[in-house]
């Protein structure tokens, strides 16, 4: 059994770098032809070059999904192609410890990373609808299943992605339009290289599988979440932690 997503396209936001770019990759490879989005216009114009010259389908596109015209540069975007699939990858992280958080570092986080998921995949889910498949899978965080200290502002906006995940599949799931999350665990891209080592082995330690991940572990999941074969699955959180969190 081979995962084909050929004939579908996909909308990855995020794919200028690690896990956006990992699954926009890994999507490609299965056949979509696969929209690579963020602010970096050059990385993902190069990305989607790569793709191309492998012999699959992608195109770059340059979108900040906090800007205020977000929901018009999407609009846009779709008028020349429905998406397929849906996948709402891009987000930050602003740590602090909760009394000393500044209220932009709150408002940025969830501007960022709950806000755009709502304003992108409204625009983007009437056409699934329309077309009686889709797929929608949004990027949270086992942080917003376990809390983290130093993270009230990121885990209450993964938090909040899993709510909307599953409410969104109940009102959706009768057109065929299937809603999942994935909570990745520590995974090793530009957000997790700051850590200290000795920071690194004390969570390698609390690992069951003792490593952190790796882009492509999250990928191989979105990509069976966006596939024919994932069609019975909505509504779910797939934690990819290595068993950081069971
Ligand atoms: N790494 C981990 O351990 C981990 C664990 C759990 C969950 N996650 C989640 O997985 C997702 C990807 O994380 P990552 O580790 O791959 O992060 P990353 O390496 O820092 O990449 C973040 C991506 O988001 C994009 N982005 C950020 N702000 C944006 C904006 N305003 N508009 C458009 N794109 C924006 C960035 O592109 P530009 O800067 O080019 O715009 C980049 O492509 C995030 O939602 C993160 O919370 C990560």
């Amino acid at each position: 059994m081979r995962i084909d997503l050929s004939g579908k396209t996909a909308l990855v936001t995020g794919a200028s770098r690690g896990i956006g770019e990992a699954i926009a990759r890994r999507l490609a490879d299965c056949g979509a032809y696969v929209l690579c989005a963020a602010r970096s216009v050059e990385r993902v114009n190069e990305i989607a070059n790569e793709i191309v010259g492998a012999g699959h389908h992608a195109s770059g596109v340059q979108l900040d999904i906090t800007a205020n015209d977000v929901r018009e540069r999407v609009r846009v975007l779709i008028e020349k192609q429905a998406i397929d699939i849906l996948v709402n990858n891009a987000g930050i992280a602003e740590d602090d410890l909760f009394l000393r958080m500044k209220p932009e570092a709150w408002t940025n986080v969830l501007r960022t990373n709950l806000d755009s998921a709502f304003h992108i995949t409204q625009e983007v889910v009437k056409k699934m609808i329309r077309a009686r498949w889709g797929r929608i899978i949004n990027i949270s965080s086992v942080v917003g299943l376990m809390g983290n200290p130093g993270q009230t502002n990121y885990a209450a906006s993964k938090a909040a992605l899993i709510g909307f995940t599953k409410s969104l599949a109940l009102e959706i799931g009768s057109r065929n339009v299937t809603v999942n999350a994935i909570a990745p665990g520590f995974i090793q891209t530009a957000m997790t290289s700051a850590l200290a080592d000795e920071t690194r082995t004390t969570l390698e330690g609390r690992i069951a599988l003792k490593r952190l991940g790796t882009p492509d572990d999250v990928a191989f999941a979105a990509v069976f979440l966006a596939s024919e074969q994932a069609g019975y699955i909505t509504g779910t959180v797939l934690n990819v932690s290595g068993g950081l969190y069971t």
